[in-house]
């Protein structure tokens, strides 16, 4: 009955959704991504070969698994396209992608409106500039043009109709102007290289629930990037979070069982915004280069901390969370002590009450507890009973304050490399 899993991010992003994703994947007979767009990026390893992956789910890797991308998605179909002919040139047939029809498609002018507005505001949020917070407004706006849209003869008109509209918008703030005939003549060929893919993926997923079929929602971006419940502005324009796995695929509430939420045993965030725990020293600087923080998508150096229990444990309760996955174990059992933040400090007062105010995020201060490092090589381990004793209690205490079972642990970047409990 409950055959739906959900992994989403429980923190501001990159926490390596994909390695467990991957993980489960093998498992599951639909891998279905809900939110966003290409803003995301996820590696995963198979068999020695590196994937970087920023709109397919990563489940589409299996042969038995249907890959979907749900109607939560924003789809930028040149992206799209260029992933789907990766995977073919390296063997593999991408006959098992299936396309929302009511997904919503990114156009070069959302990207532009994305850079344009990002230039006006002096770089404010940080975005990845793919044209994802645009996208979404249009959507919202109702002048968003659908996949069903995209790959009919309708997309002539709309297209028609919204570049006059973003061309004012363009014009007041000095852009030039784009012109119809360029986009219409490339996106009509990309529309018909998707259209294939095209279909109802909402009545999809109903008939594999009926049947008892696993489903697996991969998550992009994460909590406290939500629209919702991460610290506004600075978040992504869509919801990562559980409710957005219902809405962006169709699937009822009560089919869920299994939510996952991922961290790393350290903090990341990259864009602007408040982040408690960031270390703006040389420890900081040693997490970055000790966990390879870089983007994968747009490259970019991740800012880098401690590990904050206290917005974790909002990221527990907001999305109903039964199980945690803590990556990157071997990473912070490099250094020879850690620390942990337990609470906050706000107007000298200790409070492990978590908002995404950003007045009350920018002026609290950690409170930490210190942990003894130095976990020598983890990455053989594969139960929690081989691991250092040091290491057993720094995801113990993670356990303890969060009032959530850690079910999975990254010890290594490679595939394999992981405690599954
Ligand atoms: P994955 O799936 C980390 C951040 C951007 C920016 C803010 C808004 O890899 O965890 P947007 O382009 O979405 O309008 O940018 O959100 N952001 C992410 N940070 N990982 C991501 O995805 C992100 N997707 C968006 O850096 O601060
Ligand atoms: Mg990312």
């Amino acid at each position: 009955m409950k055959n739906v899993t959900v992994v989403l991010g429980a923190f501001y992003g990159d926490e390596g959704k994909g390695k467990v994703i991957d993980y489960l994947s093998a498992d599951n007979k639909y891998a279905v991504r809900y939110s966003g767009g290409n803003n995301a990026g996820h590696s995963v390893e198979v068999n020695g070969v590196k994937f970087a992956f920023h709109l397919l789910p990563s489940g589409i890797l299996y042969d038995n698994v249907k890959a979907i991308l749900g109607n939560g998605v924003v789809i930028d179909p040149k992206v799209l396209i260029e992933e789907i002919n990766n995977l073919k040139e390296k063997g593999y047939k991408v006959n098992n992608l299936y396309i929302s029809e009511k997904a919503h498609v990114i156009l070069p002018y959302h990207i532009l409106l994305d850079e344009t507005l990002e230039e006006a505001r002096g770089n404010k949020l940080g975005t990845t500039k793919r044209g994802i917070g645009p996208a979404y407004c249009d959507k919202y706006e109702r002048s968003g043009i659908r996949m069903e849209d995209f790959i009919s003869r309708r997309f002539k008109d709309l297209l028609r109709e919204n570049i006059r509209s973003k061309n004012i918008i363009l014009k007041a703030y000095k852009k030039p102007k784009i012109k119809f005939d360029d986009i219409y003549k490339e996106y009509k060929e990309y529309a018909k290289i998707l259209k294939p893919y095209v279909c109802d993926t909402i009545t999809m997923l109903h008939k594999a629930v009926k049947n008892n079929e696993k489903i697996l929602c991969e998550g992009a971006q994460a909590s406290l990037l939500d629209i919702d419940f991460g610290s506004y502005p600075f978040v992504t324009s869509s919801n990562p979070t559980i409710g957005g796995a219902i809405t962006g695929t169709g699937i009822g509430a009560k089919y869920i069982g299994e939510v996952y939420g991922v961290i790393k045993a350290y903090s990341s965030r990259v864009g602007a915004g408040p982040f408690v725990t960031e270390l703006l020293d040389a420890t900081g600087d040693k997490i970055r280069e000790l966990g390879h923080e870089y983007g994968v998508t747009t490259k970019r150096p991740r800012r880098c901390g401690w590990l904050d229990t206290v917005a974790l444990s909002y990221a527990c309760m907001i999305n109903g969370l039964t199980g945690l996955c803590v990556n990157h174990l071997d990473t912070i059992g490099k250094f020879d002590k850690i620390k942990m933040c337990v609470a906050y400090e706000y107007k000298k007062k200790k409070t492990t009450d978590f908002t995404t105010n950003i007045e009350f995020l920018s002026n609290c201060k950690p409170i930490y507890e210190e942990f003894e490092g130095n976990f020598g090589d983890i990455s053989k381990c594969r139960k929690f009973e081989e691991l250092p004793i040091n290491a057993q209690k720094y995801i113990n205490r993670i356990e303890e304050l969060t009032e959530i079972p850690v079910k999975f642990i990254g010890v290594g970047a490679g595939r394999e490399e992981i405690i599954v409990r």
